[in-house]
C-alpha cells in the first residue's frame, strides 16, 4: 500500500477551514461573490490543490477526489447559507431606511389662492357663458378711433380729455374702458352677437379709497334683430341673481355717447343703492361706424367695474387694499 498523500490532504482540509472562516467574517455580497471565485472559480484555490492531483498514485486518487467533492459540498453550502443571511440583513435594513413615521408633523405649504379681482371676473365669465356669450379681448394700448371716435364721443367730448386719458407720445391711448372691444369684434364679426370681454383700463385718476388708475372693467353686449331694452333689463336681472342672489335693483336714465337711451343700474346692498353698471341700447350711430344696418339690428351693451363689485361682495373698504399685496389681507378670500 502506498503513502497516503497527507499533504493533499491536509491541504484540503486547511481550504475548507479557512473557506468557511473567510465566508462566515465577510459583511456583503459582492465580498462574498468574490470569496466563492477565489475558493471555488475555475482557477481558485480548490482547481489549483486538485492540480496536484495527476501526481498521485492511481490508488489514491478516489479518495481524494472524493475528499475534495466534500471540501466543495462543504464551502458551496457555506456560502449560499452566507448568501441567505445577508440577503436578509439587506432586506431589512432597507425596510427599516424606509419606515415612515406616520405620527411626525406634515411639511406645511403655504397655499396660493384667487385674486378677489380674478374670482369675481372668473364668476361673471361663467354667468355669461352660461347664457350663450363668447369671450372676446382687445388691446390696451388704443387708438383713438376704437376708444372714442367709432364709440360716437364727439371730438371735443370732455372724457377724451388729458385729464382722464393718459396718451401716448404717438397719439395712441392707454385705453379708458374695455368699450373699445366692442368696436373691434363688430368689425370682425357678422351679427348676431353676443359677447363678454375684461380687462384692464387706465384713468389720470387721483388714487383714493375709490380710485385707481389702472382698474378692471366687464363690458357685455349683445345684438340681433329685434332685441330691446327689456332683453338688457332681464339679462341684467339673471347676471345680478347669479352674482348676489335675489337683491333688489334700481335702473336710472344715464347718458353714455354710445347707447340711446342709457341707463345705470344700482343694487340694494346692506340698506344702501349702490351703483354696480352702466348701459344702454346701442346707437345706431356705433352699428353704423361698424357696418352693422341699424335699421334691421338693435342691441345692447354695459359696462361694470370689477373692483366695485368686489368692493361690493367682500365688504371692502378701500380700493387700495386689492393692489396692497397683502398676504394678511388676501388670505381673507
Ligand atoms: N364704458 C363705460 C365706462 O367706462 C361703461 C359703459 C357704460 C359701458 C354703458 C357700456 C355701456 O357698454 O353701454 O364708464
Amino acid at each position: 500500500m502506498s503513502q497516503p498523500p497527507l499533504s493533499l490532504e491536509t491541504d484540503l482540509q486547511a481550504l475548507q477551514d479557512a473557506g468557511k472562516e473567510a465566508i462566515a467574517q465577510v459583511e456583503n455580497l459582492d465580498n462574498l461573490e468574490k470569496i466563492r471565485l477565489d475558493y471555488l472559480g475555475k482557477k481558485g484555490k480548490v482547481s489549483k490543490v486538485l492540480g496536484g492531483m495527476g501526481k498521485l498514485p492511481p490508488a489514491d486518487r478516489p479518495r481524494i477526489g472524493a475528499l475534495a467533492n466534500q471540501v466543495k459540498d462543504a464551502l458551496q453550502i457555506a456560502l449560499e447559507a452566507r448568501k441567505a443571511a445577508l440577503q436578509d440583513a439587506e432586506i431589512q435594513a432597507m425596510l427599516e431606511a424606509e419606515t415612515l413615521d406616520v405620527t411626525m408633523p406634515g411639511v406645511f405649504k403655504s397655499q396660493g389662492r384667487v385674486h378677489p379681482i380674478n374670482s369675481i371676473i372668473d364668476q361673471i365669465t361663467e354667468i355669461f357663458v352660461g347664457l350663450g356669450y363668447t369671450v372676446a379681448s382687445g388691446p390696451e394700448i388704443e387708438s383713438d378711433y376704437y376708444n372714442f371716435e367709432a364709440l360716437n364721443f364727439l371730438p371735443d367730448h370732455p372724457a377724451r380729455d388729458m385729464q382722464d386719458t393718459l396718451y401716448l407720445p404717438n397719439g395712441d391711448l392707454m385705453r379708458t374702458h374695455t368699450s373699445n372691444i366692442q368696436i373691434r369684434y363688430m368689425k370682425e364679426h357678422e351679427p348676431p352677437c353676443r359677447v363678454l370681454a375684461t380687462g384692464r383700463c387706465y384713468r389720470r385718476d387721483t388714487v383714493d379709497a375709490t380710485h385707481a388708475a389702472v382698474f378692471h372693467q366687464i363690458e357685455f353686449f349683445a345684438i340681433d334683430k329685434g332685441i330691446t331694452f327689456t332683453d338688457l333689463r332681464g339679462t341684467i336681472r339673471a347676471f345680478i341673481d347669479a352674482l348676489f342672489g335675489d337683491i333688489p335693483i334700481r335702473f336710472r336714465p344715464s347718458f353714455f355717447p354710445f347707447t340711446e337711451p342709457s341707463a345705470e343700474v344700482d343694487v340694494e346692498w346692506n340698506g344702501r343703492w349702490l351703483e354696480v353698471l352702466g348701459c344702454g341700447m346701442i346707437d345706431p350711430n356705433v352699428l353704423e361706424a361698424v357696418g352693422y344696418d341699424p335699421e334691421v339690428y338693435t342691441g345692447f351693451a354695459a359696462g361694470l367695474g370689477v373692483e366695485r363689485l368686489a368692493m361690493v361682495q367682500h365688504e371692502i373698504d378701500d380700493i387700495r387694499r386689492l393692489y396692497s399685496s397683502d398676504l394678511r389681507f388676501l388670505k381673507q378670500f
